[in-house]
């Protein structure tokens, strides 16, 4: 017993996390005002009223004070590519000729391990500054760009979820793999990193063009031999590329089906965008557990199309939001959720605050089969939180004033908060960020 409370950290403030889905359960989130919540090894203990608990503060231990401030799960971003954080705002007329011009030539920038790990630091002081704890990320097609990656999220322990871009056609000859070496260094980086310290590894298909049909087959039998993988790739997200798509794979139903017929649809498999699906897509997405990452920022930037939330919703999909930089334009999930509520309500339906903050914490962490680990402060999840400061700036302190709910604080925050609003961040019980003042 003296051993369990030796290492134990207590932190009083609001507290706010999810048990449910806001959008089919009526009082999904837990809150509680004046909170205390404490934390082991890296490991939430208890979370709740600060009156209640207060006397489970073992001797000794200093409770850091957060009045004011709200303490709430880390985020999750359930796309990103760390290689594009220097070309993010690079503008071109919609995906295609952006990946030509911009995408591809930073990218290869990372065969150079030097590069890779210097990148990796700046793109994750910036994750952590906008109080991301989780991301799924896409690396390069160099495994040295995987390495650098997990290196330096180790380091930081923090948990995250990469892979190695697999491409082996439509692309410079600078980019290309092969079939065969793709598929050996995919495994190769597998054995090296999935579930070593808290990285997970995700196979990667950079999207259907660039792979041919032998590259998919072997990501379709790595995804089935390594069943506790991720799997993640882009799909449906914009409308030149699904016409490319189709005369590459006329066979197929639907661009979505092309990733059905190689096995690729399970669950753990995260696909980027999911804006041009049809109905018969969405069942299938939700039959397979599959699950879709929304990128607003990305989508609005390159003009790609609106994600229909209510479909999803209507077809029972796993969803999660995602900032798909460097197509995206901000880090903060905060902004991605700014956008997100104007897509639902260019799509003439509505996202409450409560449902983004959902989908940005426990949502996501079912999207990756990772609720019970990540996403939420209740007993037993990692410890990884952030303090959210509700007046981060004089707008967000005067907006505050006048909010009549909690509803109304977070959507403030939602619509008008940035990295700004972030005052830490912790990882695994570690502070891993924190804001200066000023
Ligand atoms: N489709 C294939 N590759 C990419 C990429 O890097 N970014 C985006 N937004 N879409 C893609
Ligand atoms: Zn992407």
């Amino acid at each position: 017993m003296q051993t369990a409370t030796q290492n134990v950290q207590a932190y009083r403030a609001s507290l706010l996390y999810f048990h449910a889905d806001p959008a089919l359960v009526e009082t999904a989130h837990a809150w509680h005002e004046d909170g205390l919540l404490l934390v082991a090894d890296g490991k939430i203990l208890t979370a709740g009223d600060y009156a209640a608990l207060q006397g489970e503060v073992p001797p000794g231990v200093e409770v850091r004070d957060y009045r004011g401030k709200i303490i709430m799960p880390g985020f999750i971003d359930a796309h990103v590519h760390y290689p594009q954080t220097d070309m993010i705002a690079s503008p071109a007329p919609g995906l295609l000729p952006w990946l030509e011009s911009y995408t591809f030539p930073t990218e290869r920038q990372f065969a150079d391990p030097a590069h890779a790990a210097q990148v990796a630091e700046f793109f994750l002081d910036e994750l952590l500054r906008c109080g991301t704890t989780t991301a799924m990320v896409y690396c390069s097609v160099h495994p040295q760009s995987v390495d650098a990656f997990f290196t330096a999220s180790e380091r930081r322990g923090l948990r995250m979820i990469a892979g190695k871009v697999m491409m082996d056609r439509h692309c410079p000859d600078f980019l290309r793999d092969t079939a065969e070496s793709g598929a050996r260094e995919t495994e190769q980086l597998i054995q090296r990193w999935h579930k070593h310290a808290r990285s997970l590894y995700a196979i990667t298909p950079r999207f259907a063009p660039t792979s041919t049909d032998a590259q998919m087959q072997l990501a379709g039998e790595l995804a089935r031999t390594y069943a506790d993988t991720y799997l993640q790739t882009h799909v449906s997200e914009n409308q030149d590329e699904c016409s490319w798509v189709k005369t590459l794979y006329p066979q197929a139903r639907s661009y979505l089906d092309v990733y059905d017929r190689y096995g690729m649809l399970r669950p753990r498999a995260v696909y980027g965008h999911c804006i041009w699906l049809d109905d018969g897509d969405r069942a299938r997405m939700a039959e397979t557990r599959a699950a879709a990452a929304v990128c607003p920022t990305s989508n609005l930037f390159l003009g790609s199309g609106l994600f229909d939330f209510e479909r999803a919703d209507q077809a029972g999909m796993l969803m999660s939001l995602a900032t798909d930089v460097g197509a995206g334009t901000s880090f903060s999930m905060l902004q991605t959720m700014n956008e997100a509520y104007k897509v639902a309500r260019l799509k003439g339906s509505y996202l409450p605050a409560m449902r983004m903050f959902y989908l940005a914490t426990l949502g996501a962490a079912r999207s990756l089969q990772l609720d019970g680990t990540i996403g939420s402060l209740a007993a037993g999840n990692e410890a990884d939180f952030i303090v959210l400061d509700p007046d981060a700036t004089p707008l967000l302190a005067r907006r505050r004033v006048t909010c009549n709910s909690l509803e109304e604080q977070l959507f403030a925050l939602a619509l008008l908060g940035d990295d700004r609003a972030i005052a830490a961040t912790y990882a695994a019980g570690q502070l891993v960020h924190e804001r200066k003042q000023g």
